[in-house]
């Protein structure tokens, strides 16, 4: 029946089921990211690869650096300068790492992210760039000459195990969206793509990797390798948004982090008071906190950094062995003060649609004027394209 398969709809807005999101609700502000510490470790996010200014220089939120499709309320930039250079290392880095108990590394997962510049602070296409990689390489996103090459090279690419499987010219202010389809049971990753608003399409279908991830891996940011010339020190911005882990069927559609994440928020927002009370006191204390996490950072025995000296192939190690740190048990009650994610608003969409909330209807008509009012309301929310509908 018709009507069925129409509120059947609501569900298919999100395909699949959200292991983990980053996306920036409208409270998140960059002094959140300072909370997060070795030794208090909050979900979503972990921050201690990055250089030695305040996290502002390296990190902002704001609704402007979001794809205007994605229904995210913010959108992340990270900043690299001269000044990002991580535990002595020759490297510029400025990366966010998933804070989650969730496996983000078993079965057959997508990672799905959406990556912007802009010609102000545009990225130098001289250097290396690694982008959105995992600790062994095994895919990640590159721009720029290849190390140990000479040149510039304006190249976007995707790189599974090292070798490039798809690449664009990078266009600034143009919105690049995409999902790493990897699966860890058949040791598989391929690349879904689109550009702006539009839905993910599949750019290379799955080949063989060595996919690994110990949840704890994934650099949502970038490292720009030093080249063999001279470091440049200009700042270099890349925005992000859309940023999550979805297990399941494969959500093609940009935006479905969803504005009215508020709608799902309640539930949390008992919980949030103090951490909004402690983020304040983080604000007010900036540069004390931004030495702290420092000092934090370094002091850390986990941190082992085997970094092996660049060639042009692309698999350079910057491992840090974050596993024994990705294991410790985490006391703050973050579990319940997660952003609030597509899953939610999906299931809450889907329980509304399916009546839970709604007067019974008992006559054909009153079906009728149910799906019609479902319809209305559902084509007028941001991110739902009319294509999604099973009609
Ligand atoms: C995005 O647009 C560029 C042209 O600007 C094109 O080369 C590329 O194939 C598009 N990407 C996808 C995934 O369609
Ligand atoms: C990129 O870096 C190179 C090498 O440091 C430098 O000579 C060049 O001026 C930089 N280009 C831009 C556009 O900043
Ligand atoms: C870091 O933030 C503090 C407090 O806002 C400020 O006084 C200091 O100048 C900042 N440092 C840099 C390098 O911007
Ligand atoms: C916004 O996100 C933060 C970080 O995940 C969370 O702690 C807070 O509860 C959220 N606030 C609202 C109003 O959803």
């Amino acid at each position: 029946m018709k009507p069925v398969s129409l509120l059947a709809f609501p569900a298919s807005t999100l395909a699949g089921s959200v292991l983990w999101s980053g996306i920036f609700n409208s409270s998140a502000t960059v002094a959140d990211f300072d909370d997060w510490s070795w030794s208090n470790q909050i979900e979503p996010w972990q921050w201690y690869i990055h250089g030695s200014d305040n996290t502002s220089e390296y990190l902002g939120l704001s609704s402007s650096y979001k794809n205007p499709a994605a229904s995210d309320a913010q959108g992340l930039r990270t900043t690299i300068d001269g000044t990002s250079y991580w535990e002595g290392q020759t490297m510029e880095r400025t990366e966010l790492i998933p804070q989650t108990t969730s496996d983000l590394g078993s079965g057959h997962l997508y990672y799905h992210f959406s990556l912007s510049t802009s010609s102000t602070n545009p990225p130098n296409a001289t250097y290396e760039h690694q982008i959105a990689f995992f600790e062994s390489h095994f895919t990640e996103l590159q721009y720029g000459t290849a190390s140990g090459s000479s040149g510039s090279d304006n190249t976007l690419r995707w790189n599974a195990g090292g070798t490039t499987h798809w690449s664009v010219q990078l266009e600034a202010g143009n919105w690049y969206n995409f999902a790493y389809d990897i699966d860890f049971t058949n040791q598989k990753v391929g690349l879904w793509a689109s550009n702006g608003s539009e839905v993910l399409t599949e750019v290379v279908s799955p080949v063989s990797a060595s996919a690994s991830s110990n949840s704890a891996d994934w650099h949502v940011g970038v490292l720009r390798l030093a080249g063999s010339g001279v470091n440049d020190d200009a700042k270099e911005d890349w925005f992000w948004s859309g940023v999550y882990v979805e297990e399941g069927e494969l959500t093609t559609a940009i935006g479905e982090g969803s504005s009215s994440s508020s709608s799902s928020s309640s539930s949390s927002s008992a919980s949030s008071g103090s951490s909004s009370a402690e983020a304040t006191t983080a604000a007010a204390a900036a540069a004390a906190s931004a030495a702290a996490v420092q000092t934090t950072a370094a002091s850390t025995p986990t941190e082992v950094v085997a970094v092996q000296s660049s060639s042009s192939s692309s698999s350079i190690s910057t491992s840090t062995s974050t596993s024994s740190t990705a294991t410790t048990a985490v006391t703050t009650p973050t579990a319940s003060s997660i952003i609030a994610t597509p899953t939610a608003v999906a299931t809450t969409t889907a329980a509304t649609a399916a009546g839970s909330s709604l007067p019974v209807p008992t006559t054909a008509a009153e079906i009728l004027d149910d799906v019609k009012a479902l319809l209305t309301a559902l084509l007028a929310r941001g991110g739902v394209h009319a294509r999604d509908f099973a009609i």
